[in-house]
């Protein structure tokens, strides 16, 4: 039984990891400021001070990385790990293109964080991907912070995540993640719109039981995979458009793009006109769009 649910679930991070790839050439490339924003907010949250060991769990382009990166400075060091080599790949330009000589990124999984074919129980390893991070410590009780950016909620085993963060991090380490409260509700006649041409799981549609349905039940996750003094604060996270042609650009920029990949070539016609109709009538004078969604952000202390 625990064999299927887990080649299950290898099929979606493998399906997940090509989503990223596809996105990877445009994410955060399209003139809309989104998750670097994000990720900036999320590290000044996180509290992360010079000469600190952080990991980045889905680090992504490096939203979080890079600000985490010029927080610890030159003498800390940032590993970031993800499922994606195409967005592991621009993490590392970033780095580069940054000069943030103590930052590093490498493909893998990030949920386990375990060497290639280890328990992650020893001292310097590889994380686990192709690329593997060889010389990165995973020993425990090894880092400072555990950043995870708009992240764990992809991640099949959440709870798994946690604990072995728990394990990884010093007593007194912080884990910080961003998630996402409610979707603005001015949106909804778009959603609706599209919802019958397609499929696709969307980050705001939560089975019952998932540990993001409620601040309460994400706090109770922490508390039981060994965090104290869990805090939330949901804040706005205001996106701005200059016009519809623009946020198409963007979604297909981001995990959104699985929806419209999943439309028939024959009805996406129909797709985007009934779209581009909700879309109308959120446009301002200047045809420019907004969206203000709700952003929360959680941190925890190790015990
Ligand atoms: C929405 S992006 C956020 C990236 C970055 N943290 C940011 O703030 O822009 C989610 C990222 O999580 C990665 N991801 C999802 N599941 C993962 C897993 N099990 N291990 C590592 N990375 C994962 C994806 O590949 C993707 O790059």
């Amino acid at each position: 039984m625990s064999g299927v649910v887990r080649d299950g679930e290898a099929d979606r991070k493998a399906a997940l990891a090509l989503l990223f790839d596809r996105s990877a050439p445009t994410y955060e490339r399209v003139g809309v400021e989104h998750f670097d924003d994000l990720g900036r907010r999320l590290v000044a949250r996180a509290g992360v001070t010079a000469g600190e060991r952080v990991l980045d769990v889905g680090c992504g382009t490096g939203a979080v990385l890079v600000p985490a990166a010029r927080a610890a400075g030159p003498e800390g060091e940032v590993i970031g790990v993800d499922l994606s080599p195409g967005m592991v790949a621009r993490a590392r330009e970033e780095i580069a293109r940054h000069g943030l000589r103590r930052a590093r990124a490498f493909v893998g999984d990030a949920e386990s964080v375990t060497p290639a074919g280890g328990d992650g129980t020893d001292g310097t390893n590889d994380t686990g991907g192709a690329n593997g991070a060889v010389g990165v410590s995973l020993a425990p009780g090894s880092f400072d912070t555990v950043l995870a950016g708009i992240s764990l909620f992809f991640f099949p085993r959440p709870r798994t995540a946690a604990a072995r963060y728990h394990e990884l991090l010093k007593p007194g380490g912080r884990f910080a993640v961003s998630w996402w409260g409610r979707p603005d509700p001015r949106w909804d006649p778009v959603f609706t719109a599209s919802a019958p041409y397609g499929r696709g799981p969307s980050s705001h549609a939560l089975p019952a039981n998932s540990p993001f349905r409620s601040v309460d039940a994400f706090h109770a996750m922490l508390s039981d995979a060994g965090f104290a003094d869990a805090e939330t604060v949901e804040e706005d996270c205001v996106t701005r458009f200059a016009d519809a042609g623009q946020w198409w650009t963007w979604v297909w920029s981001t995990a959104g793009r699985q929806f419209w990949e999943s439309i028939p070539d024959d009805a996406r016609e129909d797709a985007v006109a009934a779209v581009n109709a909700e879309l109308d009538a959120l446009k301002a004078a200047d045809s420019s769009l907004t969206s203000v969604s709700k952003v929360r952000f959680t941190v925890a202390r190790s015990t």
